[in-house]
């Protein structure tokens, strides 16, 4: 049975005294919930140090980004070692912000894949169709050739370490959510693509997540698709009042 995993990426927001009671009302809150459910969040890298070092948190740390560099003259980045040094677990690769606005390729996320794996981190790889492209139906050669390109070179125990995280850019932060048959036929094709590239067994262990103003008014919806495995939620986690819905959306 692969993971259901709700992971939130609290992208440039809040300040120190917000994110410290968010992540207490969420810590909090989880504490209650179903533990077959991994719970994720993905803070400012400044506050991934003092977060990792709580005690008993069911709450799994993320970073939003990383260099693809082991070490050096790179000033203002922070390097997969640096981490996995701290104890974090996961890093989201490919966010759409990062492709748009820091010109991020798919090269360029191919060596953030390897130098996390290098280092024990998981990626959590994030890919999806501007909506012009999928007006003009190129939405899935697009995503065949994000994932292609940055993760087809990696062998079957590799590949399993990663997740997946498909967020169409026309759904984030828009209000507009894809449908639920939307999501489901993309993840579906993702997992075809996984089974014919590795092998069925191999697609049907790896969590594919959707992200794209996923809210509690439709996660439930999207998380009752079979090859929608959770969210990568934005706007959503910003709030505890928010957030805990989104994962209680398995459930209800
Ligand atoms: P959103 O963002 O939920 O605010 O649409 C999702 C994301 O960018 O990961």
């Amino acid at each position: 049975m692969r993971k259901k995993i709700v992971a939130g990426n609290w992208k440039m927001n809040l300040n120190y005294d917000e994110a410290v009671a968010l992540y207490n009302d969420l810590k909090n809150g989880v504490e209650l919930m179903d533990q077959e459910i991994k719970v994720i969040i993905a803070p400012s890298a400044i506050y991934l140090s003092e977060f990792s070092q709580s005690k008993n948190s069911r709450i799994a740390l993320a970073a939003q980004n990383c260099n693809e560099n082991k070490n050096g003259a790179y000033t203002g980045e922070i390097s997969p070692s640096m981490l996995a040094a701290l104890g974090i677990q996961y890093c989201l690769v490919g966010h759409s912000e990062r492709r748009a606005y820091f010109k991020e390729s798919n090269e360029l996320l191919k060596l953030k894949i390897d130098a996390l794996l290098a280092n024990s981190v998981a990626p959590i790889y994030c890919f999806g169709e501007v909506l012009a492209e999928r007006e003009a139906g190129n939405h899935f050669n697009l995503v065949k050739d994000q994932i292609s390109k940055a993760l087809f070179h990696l062998d079957e125990e590799e590949i399993l370490k990663v997740i997946f995280a498909y967020e169409p850019v026309w759904a984030i932060g828009t209000g507009v959510t894809a449908n639920p048959d939307q999501a489901e036929e993309m993840h579906g094709f993702v997992r075809e693509l996984l089974a014919e590239k590795y092998d069925q067994s191999i697609a049907d262990e790896i969590s594919i997540l959707y992200g794209g103003s996923c809210k509690p008014s439709n996660a439930k919806e999207l998380f009752a698709n079979s090859d929608v495995d959770g969210g990568l939620i934005g706007g959503a986690a910003l709030k505890a009042e928010t957030f805990i819905p989104v994962i209680n959306g398995f459930r209800e």
